[in-house]
């Protein structure tokens, strides 16, 4: 049936209904089963999950971590990445947070063991903390194709199954490697740290490695009183990434447990940013520098070390999409930082494409990703835009600098949202997931929402950010979110200068002073998030939403998008100008699946052979995941096949 897949003009499946079910819907004709749920075993030898929280912490190094987030398919030829491979793969996938509740007798805040009184001191267990820090990271599992050859299932035992936690050993790479402001107690020298966090979104590499991103590592973090031991610029730069004096952390207090000895001691006061010592060297002051970086592993080799990319900037990193890959040119990775406010880069190897690097491993990422240009958007009121270099000695980004003195290339990456403020880089609404259109090169990102934006001071309406929804005269920040993207100029992914709209803006169908895209019952959403092309052209959104879940929970929609030059100027009903493409129809946009109540929809990947559809459902709200007779949630894969066994919307390629 599997012909030469055109684009189709037309979505023909039937567009799912909204749903406030605790249950999953899909497309007529689909099948979505959920898989690898929230402690799955990847070994024999260790025990099926149980309701009873009490998994221990040593296990989940061979569990199914907490919170699936992003993901890839491997394709798997004998040992080797095969990019067209369908039957066998590798699937790699993030565990981006906790839920501390549903993984430890009594949740955050307890002292005593096996004590069913617990006594709330903020101070919690060891064996608590090490639960969780196992359950963050990535997995990778073999998969291999159902004897009925529909979907797949987990290879139990396969020497490729692992996990990579946040106690995993990690190689600091590129020009921050060494440098002064990531030497800790662990590593003085400054190469290595422990552990990978936060993982949220996913990418690939060209060459056919794992990308993995590290987003909110702030709220595993606490800061006690220290600004009279630091500079006043590191003082800053750590404000500036939201750790202020006696900032606690979220709730998770990993630097809490009580130590016994100094080992202990040290597993638990990494996670402790106070400068206590008298010397980086002698306390954990800059561990906190050692996360928020893209982090590139193999996982076709088992014993390699993952290697945070510094080049490409320390920031919350949501997800990793390069551009279309070219001989002789640069390769080109977009990124956005998501957080209110916070902005879209883009890196730009020094080296040039070689095709003779796929399959290259670790080695070709030192070579594309260890040096290179990283860029920070600009978007212009009239529909340009412009990259902004984040350069030690240009934009501003000097030793004279009056917001940030920055004395070298580290300190502009390890700092890069400073510096992509000194460089006058645009304010957006939470840029999430980035993809590039195959069909014709466009970039497209998500802007989740932004509560801020119209409210505070700093983050005015603007036409690439022009809503903030208007209540009894009263801004109230962009609720809904948009989907922004733009062409580069000359179609040169390297270029400094771009042409933008907004492809798509969020918005409940029937609040028509928000629903700029005119969206319908069939399609309406709030809050996109994860986004990917198919190598087909087809665009899929998924939504992270808080403002319309009375209406739906969490969706998957199918799009068909046009490209950039469909936008032409109009006005918000705020009186607000801006660039927006054609608006959707019944057709071009439509619903393909809704999850169960209180879910994100996030992670999104593809058999190449399309027959497989790979989604996550991350924190089930109610009882979805749960264990048969059992009562906690979990997160977990969700795999989606056709009935007939054909292509993913075969209906529209005709090959049905
Ligand atoms: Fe982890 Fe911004 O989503
Ligand atoms: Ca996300
Ligand atoms: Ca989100
Ligand atoms: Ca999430």
């Amino acid at each position: 049936a599997q012909g030469d897949l055109k684009r189709p003009d037309t979505l023909k499946f039937e567009a799912v209904a909204h749903s406030t079910a605790d249950t999953m819907t899909v497309a007529a004709g689909y099948k979505a089963e959920m898989i690898l749920p929230l402690g799955t075993p990847l070994n024999s030898g260790i025990e099926d999950w149980k309701d009873n929280r009490e998994q221990s912490a040593e296990s989940f190094e061979w569990r199914m971590g907490d919170n699936h987030d992003g993901m890839w398919f491997f394709g798997k030829n004998g040992n080797a990445y095969d990019a067209k491979a369908s039957e066998n793969s590798l699937l790699v996938m993030n565990h981006e947070y906790v839920n501390s509740s549903e993984l430890s007798p009594f949740g955050y805040y307890v002292t005593q063991d096996n004590d069913a009184a617990p006594i709330f001191q903020n101070r919690r267990l060891a064996s608590d903390v090490r639960r969780e820090v196992n359950c963050h990271g990535v997995s990778v599992v073999e998969l291999t194709r159902r004897a009925d050859d529909m979907g797949y299932e987990m290879v139990p035992d396969s020497k490729y199954n692992r996990r990579i936690t946040s106690s995993t050993t990690a190689q600091l790479a590129g020009p921050v490697a060494g440098s002064a402001l990531v030497k800790t107690k662990f590593d003085p020298t400054g190469y290595q740290t422990r552990g990978i966090n936060n993982n949220c979104g996913a990418g690939l590499s060209p060459w056919g490695t794992y990308l993995t991103t590290e987003e909110n590592f702030l709220g595993v973090f606490a800061r006690g009183q220290d600004a009279s031991q630091l500079s006043a610029g590191d003082n800053y730069a750590r404000e500036r990434y939201g750790a202020v004096e006696d900032f606690p952390g979220w709730e998770y207090l990993w630097h809490t447990p009580e130590a016994k000895d100094a080992k202990i001691a040290d597993e638990f006061s990494r996670w402790d940013m106070t400068a206590v010592g008298a010397s980086a060297a002698e306390d954990y002051r800059y561990g906190f520098n050692t996360f928020g970086y893209i982090t590139e592993i193999d996982p076709f080799d088992q014993n390699s070390i993952p290697q945070k990319r510094t080049a490409l900037g320390r920031f919350a990193h949501e997800n990793c999409a390069y551009a279309p890959v070219e001989q002789g040119k640069p390769v080109v990775f977009y990124m956005g930082d998501d957080a209110r406010g916070e902005y879209i880069y883009k890196f730009v190897s020094k080296a040039m494409w070689s095709n003779s690097d796929i399959g290259g491993g670790l080695k070709a990422g030192d070579k594309y990703l260890n040096d290179g240009t990283l860029y920070v958007a600009v978007f212009n009121e009239d529909g340009s835009g412009e990259w902004k270099a984040l350069v030690h000695g240009q934009n501003g980004l000097d030793a004279f600098n009056s917001v940030l003195p920055f004395n070298g290339q580290d300190e502009v990456l390890v700092f890069a949202r400073a510096a992509a403020d000194a460089a006058g880089a645009t304010k957006m609404d939470r840029p999430e997931w980035v993809s590039v259109s195959p069909m014709t090169g466009d970039v497209y990102v998500t802007l989740t929402n932004n509560k801020y934006r119209g409210v505070r001071d700093d983050q005015p309406v603007s036409a690439s950010n022009p809503r903030s929804y208007q209540s009894s005269g009263k801004a109230l920040g962009n609720d809904n979110g948009h989907i922004i993207r733009w062409a580069e100029a000359g179609g040169d992914h390297a270029a400094t200068s771009f042409e933008w709209d907004i492809y798509l803006f969020g918005a409940p169908s029937d609040l028509s002073a928000e629903n700029l895209s005119q969206l319908n019952d069939n399609n309406d959403f709030s809050s996109p998030d994860g986004l990917y092309f198919d190598p087909r052209g087809v665009l899929w959104i998924q939504t992270d939403d808080g403002a319309y879940t009375d209406t739906s929970s969490c969706m998957l929609l199918a799009a068909l998008p046009g490209k950039v030059s469909d936008g032409s100027m109009t006005t918000t009903s705020a009186g607000q100008s801006t660039r927006v493409g054609t608006s959707a129809s019944n057709d071009n946009i439509k619903r393909f699946f809704v999850g169960p109540e209180g879910c994100e929809v996030t992670g999104i990947t593809m058999a190449p052979d399309f027959k497989t559809l790979f989604i996550n459902i991350q924190h089930p709200g109610n009882t979805w995941g749960a264990v048969a007779g059992g009562s906690i949630p979990r997160s977990a894969t969700v795999m989606i096949t056709r009935e007939d066994g054909d292509v993913i919307l075969a209906e529209s390629f005709d090959t049905a």
